[in-house]
């Protein structure tokens, strides 16, 4: 039997203004990326790359080191991917020994070889599955529950009845990626669903998908009247954004109802916004150091730190130059020394040109050739 939603989701960094949240990201969202997102500017919650549930799982221990040895003074909510009930159960158990703020469950995976396995994205095609599923998992879990998913397998059909479920298990926080499992990363994103889920549901709805900036936050708050914004891979490319959307909101914003709404009416700013912070390339080049010094491991060999990387820097070049030069040389870069030079030969030469705000129109993020493709990873992902 499912409980009423009593838990209390933890307070913003700035109490009155949107919430933001770092999307999870397997291979990605990780404990030396979340450091150094924190240090150009902390989302209010971090979510960790999905734990796989199976008979044989254990948390996986480089995934609960973004728990437990979390110092970002942020929430840190863990996500679970997988069906069945019994070791689902298990596993919010084992997490909840951790210091988590909640336990989020994926319901959005794409990748043909999880959603095959009716986990993921492929649970949305089962509305009864997916009833009994948050059913058994609202009852194990105490405190704070989330739920992030996409707005339906191939089609819509089930959206409206999961938004429903929603509401009759008393989930505290919903995620909504809005775009279809089928439409992968391809398609526009529905925010007009985001808006349905934003009036449907009686928890706050963060609203995900091709956030790509703080004007755009601000744009797709106004359309939705979603409580914030989930941001993944713009924050890749642009480590500043949380702090720039809390930028863009800071001063006065007035309040109003998102159109047709039903529901509570959301703050959005309707005032020309405050200057946000503006990176320079020098800057951009300072986060590539960091992020090279934070991802190294002892032993790691390099060719695999600077694949590794170059995942990373797949986003970032979106918004170097209009030319994709950058990401031409980026992409050729085999040792640390030539993947700096790189760096340095594009980003040093004006240092104090800005990255640009939104990625350059056609410049887009394609996965390495290194590694196979996979389940959801950098490798799947073009944008
Ligand atoms: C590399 C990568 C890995 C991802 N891994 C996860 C994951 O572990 N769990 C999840 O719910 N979504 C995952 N996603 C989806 C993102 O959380 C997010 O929904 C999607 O990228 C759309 O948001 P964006 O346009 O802000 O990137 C992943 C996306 C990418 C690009």
């Amino acid at each position: 039997m499912s409980v009423p939603p009593a838990a209390q989701l933890p307070p913003g960094l700035r109490p009155g203004q949107p919430l933001t949240a770092l999307a999870p990201m397997q291979d990605v969202t990780d404990l030396p990326f979340m450091r150094v997102i924190a240090h150009y500017g902390a989302p209010d919650y971090f979510f960790t790359e999905f734990f796989r549930v199976h008979a044989q799982s254990r948390p996986e221990k480089h995934i609960l080191r973004s728990i437990t040895e979390n110092q970002t003074g942020r929430p840190v909510f863990a996500q679970l991917i997988g069906e069945h009930v019994p070791d689902m159960v298990r596993t919010v158990k084992d997490l909840l020994q951790y210091p988590v703020a909640g336990i989020d469950l994926n319901m959005g995976c794409p990748a043909p070889k999880i959603y095959k396995k009716n986990v993921g994205g492929g649970l949305l095609r089962d509305p009864a599955k997916v009833d009994e599923l948050i059913g058994h998992l609202r009852d194990a879990v105490p405190g704070v529950f989330t739920v992030k998913m996409r707005i339906g397998f191939d089609s819509t059909e089930n959206f409206e009845h999961i938004l429903g479920l929603i509401n009759k298990h008393g989930v505290n926080l919903l995620s909504v990626h809005g775009r279809t499992v089928k439409e992968m990363y391809r398609s526009e994103v529905h925010y007009d669903s985001i808006g349905i889920a934003a009036r449907t549901v009686r928890c706050p709805v963060l609203a995900n998908g091709n956030v790509t900036s703080a004007a755009k936050a601000g744009a797709v708050l106004a359309e939705t009247g979603a409580a914030g914004v989930m941001i993944g891979r713009h924050a890749i490319r642009n480590p500043w954004i949380f702090r720039q959307v809390r930028e863009y909101f800071e001063g006065p914003v007035s309040r109003r109802a998102a159109d047709g709404t039903q529901g509570e009416s959301k703050d959005v700013r309707e005032t020309a916004p405050p200057q946000v912070f503006q990176p320079t390339l020098a800057d951009v080049r300072e986060y590539i150091d960091r992020l090279y010094r934070e991802t190294h491991q002892p032993g790691l060999p390099e060719k695999v730190h600077v694949a590794k990387m170059k995942k990373y820097l797949n986003f970032v070049g979106q918004s170097v130059d209009a030319g994709s030069l950058f990401l031409h040389d980026m992409r050729r870069a085999m040792t640390e020394a030539e993947l700096f030079a790189v760096c340095d030969r594009h980003l040093l030469a004006e240092p104090s040109r800005h990255f640009a705000p939104e990625p350059y129109p056609g410049v887009i993020a394609r996965p390495n050739c290194e590694t196979p493709l996979q389940t959801c990873s950098l490798d799947t992902v073009t944008a």
